[in-house]
């Protein structure tokens, strides 16, 4: 008998993982990303990283809390306890932020228009990214941490349970009948994604 959670060699998450490999490569290569791993980056690249990720992940769920009133495939997957805009904005209360002065750099202005006119399936590939990108997360979190970094909700929002909640993840959308053509639109919109975010990180990091 297999598992719930046991990795399906057919699946979406296999074909999505598969098919960013080498976005992965280049998003974990950008200089900004090494200083987060590092934790050598600075207070105001930080707070410039959290902010562009709190408008992305406010548009993301928003158009997440819609879909799941128009697509009832996406209820198993209990997308609002993985939301990450409220860890954001009590990071970015943290570091004393306002959030009215955050403007969206080059990467996250494509971004965000995806994300409002994306169907589920496209909206999925984009999320995709960032639940995946908590893997790597808590690491970077870990890094931060060491150099008196507190601001860490969003990095680390899960702690122990990541893992567990990443297999659930999982495997609830490998569980969830996607037609070809929107795994094809899935992957293409991961792939995106992590393009979007590459370019963001540059943007960031050359700010
Ligand atoms: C310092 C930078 C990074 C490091 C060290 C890192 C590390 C990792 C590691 C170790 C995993 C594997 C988790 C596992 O299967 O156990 C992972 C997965 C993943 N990461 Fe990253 N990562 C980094 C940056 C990023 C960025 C910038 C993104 C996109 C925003 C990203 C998105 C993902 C995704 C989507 C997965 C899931 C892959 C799958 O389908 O299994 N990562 N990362």
């Amino acid at each position: 008998m297999t598992s719930p959670a046991a990795p399906n060699p057919d699946g979406i998450m296999a074909r999505l993982k598969a098919g960013t490999a080498a976005q992965h490569a280049v998003a974990e290569s950008k200089p900004l990303e090494a200083a987060l791993i590092e934790g050598s980056i600075g207070r105001a690249q930080y707070e410039k990283y959290l902010s562009q990720r709190w408008l992305i992940h406010r548009e993301l769920e928003a158009a997440t809390d819609r879909a799941l009133r128009t697509d009832n495939r996406l209820t198993s997957l209990g997308l609002p306890s993985l939301y990450q805009t409220k860890n954001l904005e009590a990071d970015l209360a943290h570091l004393q932020s306002n959030l009215e002065s955050i403007r969206p750099l080059p990467g996250a202005t494509n971004l965000i228009q995806e994300i409002q006119k994306a169907a589920p399936s496209t909206l999925m590939g984009i999320y995709y990214v960032f639940e995946g990108s908590k893997n790597g997360a808590r690491y970077i979190s870990k890094s931060l941490a060491k150099g008196g970094q507190t601001a860490l909700r969003y990095l680390d929002p899960h702690g122990e349970q990541q893992r567990p909640i990443w297999m659930k993840f999982k495997a609830d959308m490998d569980a969830i009948s996607w037609t070809p053509a929107e795994q094809d639109q899935m992957v293409k919109a991961a792939q995106a994604t992590f393009d979007a975010i590459s370019s963001l990180d540059d943007a960031i990091h050359s700010g």
